[in-house]
Order: structure tokens, then sequence, then C-alpha cells
């Protein structure tokens, strides 16, 4: 290939991401100071997230989870979470106990898989209480016509996935702008989980709005938290949007708290435990 022709085929894709960075840098600072409640989030120290992913008690569990799963085979060169994150939302839906969730990005439904899969574990044990998540994507994600799981390496839609887990009744699939259906939405979470479009100016807005469907006592995770915009993987890669929008409203006052997951007690992603999990409460 020669040089021009190389450049050629890079450039546009270069020149995009740096005018996509460039349009949410001028965004973000557009925005200013975005109204934050967060008198429903719960105080983070009212939760044990290392007891919670430190439980014995679920890795019996968790193996017959993965037996459930693994005929399904959820890719996961297709950008859906990676395996231990799978196991750690598991995790952390089984210990919060949430009787809703809201989960943003559904993508090739990875993480929606895992999130009705332990609601499914509490439906079990405690069948008088109702259990559901809505699960929110930009894309339509089961559309029959385009199959976009077929082009991410997807055996079966997300909606078929759910419907092989016998979680169909759980589980409510919306195709939607994420700022539009936060902005509307009268349902309250007990647990809203993050993982659509990372952009600093996307997720500025979207915090602030998923805390305002909260359930009193309710929690956000976020998905691809980098602290301090430094890599977690010797890959390099930095996703900016998560951290600078929690850096943002807590500058302008936000009472919130982040933790970082850190290290998980398995193994995610790059020869690593690492995870980009991060859990948001109020101070
Ligand atoms: C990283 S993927 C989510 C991965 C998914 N949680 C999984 O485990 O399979 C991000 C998803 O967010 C969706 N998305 C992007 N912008 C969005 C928006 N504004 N509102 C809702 N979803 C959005 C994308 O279509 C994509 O499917």
């Amino acid at each position: 290939m020669t040089l021009t022709k190389y450049f050629d085929k890079i450039m546009p894709r270069a020149v995009a991401h740096y005018s996509t960075l460039l349009w949410d840098r001028i965004s973000f600072e557009r925005l200013g100071d975005v109204p934050c409640d967060t008198s429903a989030l719960a105080p983070l120290s009212s939760f044990d997230t290392a007891a919670s992913l430190g439980r014995r008690d679920l890795a019996d569990e968790w193996r017959s989870v993965e037996t459930r799963m693994a005929p399904l085979g959820i890719t996961s060169r297709a950008g859906g979470v990676n395996p231990g994150d799978r196991r750690a939302l598991y995790y952390l839906v089984r210990s919060l106990r949430p009787r809703t969730v809201l989960e943003v990005g559904t993508h090739v439904g990875a993480s929606t898989a895992h999130i009705a899969a332990a609601l499914d574990a509490l439906r079990t044990e405690d069948p008088a209480q109702s259990r559901h998540l809505t699960t929110v994507d930009i894309v339509d994600v089961n559309d029959q016509s385009t199959k976009p799981w077929l082009q991410l390496g997807s055996r079966h839609s997300p909606a078929e996935l759910i419907e092989q887990l016998g979680c169909a009744s759980l589980v409510t699939f919306k195709a939607q702008n994420s700022l539009d259906y936060l902005a509307q939405c009268e349902e309250r979470f007990d647990l809203v989980f993050l993982d659509g479009f990372h952009t600093a100016s996307h997720v500025l807005q979207e915090i602030p709005a998923a805390f305002a469907t909260l359930a009193q006592g309710g929690y956000v995770l976020l998905h691809d938290y980098y602290p301090n915009q430094r890599p977690l993987w010797s890959d390099g890669h930095v996703e900016r949007g998560p951290f600078l929008a929690t850096e943002k409203l807590r500058a302008a006052g936000a009472q919130i708290e982040v933790l970082p997951l850190g290290a998980l007690p398995w193994p995610t992603k790059v020869d690593s435990h690492i995870t980009s999990l991060a859990l948001l409460g109020s101070r």
C-alpha cells in the first residue's frame, strides 16, 4: 500500500475521532453547571461492595449461572461487558437486591443477561416480591430485519437470550436515546447501570437524569470509569466521559462519592482482574 493510500484509509477515521473529541469538549464546556439532585441516592457507605463481591455463598450459584449462559454463546469480542464484569454485575445485583433496575446500553445483551439472571435468582428466593429490568439502547437491538446482533458476532438477539434464560417476564427492551427515555420516565429504579454513550457531555446530562429516576436509597453503577483519566489496562485505552462528568458535577457541589471497584476477585480482561465498574452513592 502506498503512503498516500495508507493516509487516505486512516485519515477519515482519525479526523472523525478527533472532531468528535473536540465537539464533545465544546459541548461539555457549554453545558455549564447541570442541576443535580442527589437526594434519592443512597450513601455510598451503606453498601459493602467488597463483601458483596467476596460472597462465598454465591460461588456455587455462579457456576450454575455460567452453565446456563454457556450455550447462549454471548460473544466477548463485540464491546459487551467482559466476563469478569458480568460476574461482578451478577454479584452486585444479588447483594443490592433491587426490585427495579434500569440499564442504559443493551448492545449484545451481555450485561442484560447477567442482571436478568440475578433478578431471576432473587425472584426464586422471594417469589412474593416483583422484580424488573428495563434496558434502553438507541439502536433497536432486537430488530428482526437488520439483525444487529449477527453483525456483532452474536448468535442470538438480546431478547432471545432473555427468552432462553426464562426471564422474558422480567425484562423490557426500549429502543430510545437514553436522555429522551430518562426525561419522560415515570418508573423509579433501585439501581441504574449506565453503559451507553460515553462522551463527557452526554454522561454529564445522563447522570443527573438517572438520579432523578432513582427510588429513595437507589444507586447508580457506571461502566468505563477511568479514575483520573488514566489507562486501566496495558492497552492504553481511556474513556474520559464518565470521570470528567462526575468530577464536574462534584466541583459544582453535587454530593456524590464514586467508588471505582478496582481489582475483582476474578479475572476480567487483558490478563488482569481490573474492572472499570464504579458505584455512585451520596456522601
Ligand atoms: C458499550 S455498549 C453496551 C454494552 C452492553 N452493556 C453489553 O454488555 O452488551 C454501548 C451501547 O450504548 C448504546 N448507545 C449509544 N448512545 C446511546 C444513547 N444516546 N442512548 C442509548 N443508548 C446508546 C449503543 O448503541 C451501544 O449498544
